[in-house]
């Protein structure tokens, strides 16, 4: 089914911009931060020897969903339907979640920049990252099921 949305979306976007499904687009984009960060942990908790060009891979990764996460498009009024875990908060404080979404892209373009290059200064990154992901889900996700 996620194939043939994406390859509907991919035909509609010659045409025009509009996302197949806003809800399963920002829930895969959720779901690959979270693959992305347990790449990050694996080399954080020494489960794989570290490879600087696998975790700068990853950091581009995580960079690069920050900023497509930050479209408004993934994010319309009232998208909260379904399976969706978005809180309605996100609508009635957008300011706050905009400026979630800003902090999130900044701060992984900043772990990009510093392009880490031992356990050390990418338990730092992570941690910092880390700190995203859990303050935007306690203040903009809520928990179904
Ligand atoms: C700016 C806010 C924000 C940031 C930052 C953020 N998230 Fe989320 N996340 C959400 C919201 C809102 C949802 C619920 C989306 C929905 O279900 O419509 C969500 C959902 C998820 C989900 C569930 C996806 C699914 O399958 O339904 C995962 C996994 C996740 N986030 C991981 C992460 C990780 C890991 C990070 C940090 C690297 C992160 N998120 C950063 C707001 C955020």
């Amino acid at each position: 089914m996620r194939k043939l949305v994406l390859a509907i979306s991919a035909l509609a976007f010659g045409s025009s911009i509009a996302m197949a499904d806003p809800i399963e687009e920002r829930e895969a984009l959720m779901k690959a931060n979270g693959a992305a960060m347990g790449g990050l942990s694996a080399f954080v908790k020494g489960e794989k020897s570290y490879d600087a060009a696998e975790v700068l891979a990853l950091l581009t990764k995580l960079n690069e969903d920050a900023v497509k996460l930050s479209s408004p498009e993934l994010w319309p009024a009232g998208s909260n339907t379904g399976d969706s875990e978005a809180s309605p908060k996100i609508w009635e404080d957008p300011a706050g979640f905009q400026a979630a979404l800003e902090k999130f892209k900044l701060d992984t373009a900043a772990a990009v920049g510093a392009a880490p290059d031992d356990v050390d200064s990418l338990k730092a990154q992570v941690g910092v990252i880390g700190q995203n992901c859990a303050s935007c889900h306690q203040a903009f996700r809520v928990k179904k099921g």
